[in-house]
C-alpha cells in the first residue's frame, strides 16, 4: 500500500511541545498512544460513544478518536499521564482511589479528564451536574455510583486547596 504524505505539526501534550509527522487521516488517539507514548488515553469503541478516549484540548474535554491529530497544530492537549506532578497525585485522582472510581478501570483516564474539565468550570457541581457531564463516559462495570462519589470528593479536595492557596 502506498504511503501517505506526511505533515510535520507541532503541539504541546502534558506541557511537552512535540514535532510529529502525521499523515491527514490519523487520529489524535492513535497518535497519542501509538506516537507520543501516552497510552493512558484507552479507545474502545472509536466513534465517540464511550468516552475512554477523552483527553483536554485547550482546556476542552474532547473524545481524542473523533478529531484528527493534523488540527491539532499548535493546540495543548493534556491526558491522564499528565495530571500528578512530581509523582504526586491529582486531588481527582486522590478521590479516584479513596472512593474506588475505579473497577477495571478502563473508563477512568476518560471519566477523570471530563470530571477535570467539569471542575474547571463548575467546582461544585450537583449530582444532576455531575451525571449530565459524564454523560458521555460510559462505565462497562457500571460502578457508576462509587464514580460520582468520586467526582464530588474531588471537587471537595479541589475547592479545599484552593482556598488554601
Ligand atoms: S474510543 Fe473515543 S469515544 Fe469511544
Ligand atoms: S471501571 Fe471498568 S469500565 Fe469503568
Amino acid at each position: 500500500m502506498k504511503e501517505q504524505q506526511k505533515k510535520l505539526i507541532q503541539l504541546t501534550v502534558n506541557g511537552e511541545v512535540l514535532s510529529l509527522q502525521v499523515e491527514a487521516h490519523w487520529i489524535l488517539s492513535k497518535v497519542l498512544r501509538n506516537d507520543c507514548g501516552h497510552t493512558g488515553t484507552k479507545e474502545a469503541c472509536g466513534e465517540g460513544a464511550c468516552g475512554s478516549c477523552t483527553v483536554l484540548i485547550d482546556g476542552v474535554a474532547v473524545p481524542a478518536c473523533m478529531v484528527l491529530a493534523v488540527e491539532q497544530q499548535g493546540k495543548n492537549i493534556e491526558t491522564i499521564e499528565g495530571l500528578s506532578t512530581n509523582g504526586k497525585l491529582h486531588p481527582i485522582q486522590e478521590a479516584w482511589l479513596e472512593e474506588y472510581g475505579a473497577q477495571c478501570g478502563f473508563c477512568s483516564p476518560g471519566m477523570i479528564m471530563t470530571t477535570k474539565y467539569l471542575l474547571s468550570k463548575t467546582p461544585d457541581p450537583t449530582d444532576d451536574e455531575i451525571k449530565e457531564a459524564l454523560g458521555g463516559n460510559l462505565c462497562i462495570c457500571s460502578n457508576y455510583e462509587h464514580i460520582i462519589n468520586a467526582v464530588r470528593s474531588a471537587a471537595k479536595k479541589m475547592r479545599k486547596e484552593q482556598a488554601n492557596v
